[in-house]
């Protein structure tokens, strides 16, 4: 086996996307008898860290779950907390990331954000879409299923006549980026919670207790190491494999 360090290795199988269910911020507030939404608060934090880490060891897209479609059924006035953190981000943060050359993208539904969080929105994706370091995507308000039905809807409006792979892609949320190769789930459970469903049909998972907040570069490194030790198979038998992406004995 391949021994683990503290640090990245110069690797060509660094993971182009990382996807992250950022899970677990709740529970960090209750263990320090704080309310649940300054998990949130701290966890926004954490967030912004972790895409500058990203950034500066050459990810090319990090992709965050910060609200999914099933989460409107929290208490309201959790909902609306995080629905102002995110207005905030948007007004505070963007300018920072657009200096930094990051491209931002937020997938989900957006008619039920509202108009002001949706102009934002615009605004924000219009003003780095240029951008070429990071494309750092928000996943809110997000589902999987959902986004599966909505590219089928679409497609279907154009008048085709058969479904196939490729046209179907078109029209799911970030079919056009490059494949999820890593999903981290942070907070100790194993499930993707309706995450990309399509997405993430190939995607190496990496499921930690580490809850969200306590997340760190680290920690993000570890599952990177994690990801550098699979032998990503797609169907294949491993005897296929061109030797560099064979896994060492
Ligand atoms: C994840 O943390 C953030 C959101 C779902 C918005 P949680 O709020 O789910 O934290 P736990 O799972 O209750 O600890
Ligand atoms: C998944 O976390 C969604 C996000 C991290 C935004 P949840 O905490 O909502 O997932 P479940 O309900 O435990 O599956
Ligand atoms: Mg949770």
């Amino acid at each position: 086996m391949k021994s683990t360090t503290q640090t990245i290795p110069e690797h060509t199988s660094l993971p182009r996307h990382i996807a992250i269910i950022m899970d677990g911020n709740g529970r960090w507030a209750k263990k320090r008898f704080m309310p649940r939404v300054l998990g949130h608060k701290k966890g926004l934090d954490r967030l912004f860290e972790m895409v500058d880490y990203c950034h500066q060891i050459g990810i090319r897209n990090l992709t965050v779950f910060a609200f999914s479609t099933e989460n409107w059924r929290r208490p309201e006035e959790e909902v609306s907390f995080l629905m102002g953190l995110f207005m905030k981000m948007l007004q505070e943060k963007v300018r920072g990331m657009h200096q930094k050359n990051y491209r931002l993208k937020v997938i989900g539904y957006r008619h039920r954000l509202s108009t002001q969080v949706r102009e934002l929105v615009e605004e924000t994706e219009q003003l780095t879409a240029n951008n070429t370091g990071i494309t750092f995507t928000i996943a809110v308000d997000y589902g999987g299923r959902q986004d599966l039905l909505q590219a089928v809807n679409q497609l279907l409006q154009t008048g085709v006549k058969e479904v196939t792979e490729d046209n179907l892609r078109e029209y799911i949320a970030l079919g056009n980026e490059p494949e999820v190769d890593l999903l981290i789930r942070t907070g100790g459970e194993s499930r993707i919670s309706n995450f990309m469903l399509w997405q993430l049909a190939y995607s190496e998972f990496y499921f930690t207790d580490t809850l969200w907040p306590d997340f760190t570069d680290k920690h993000l490194d570890e599952a990177i190491q994690s990801f550098q030790l699979r032998e990503r198979r797609f169907g294949r038998t491993g005897e296929q494999l061109p030797p560099e992406e064979q896994r060492p004995d």
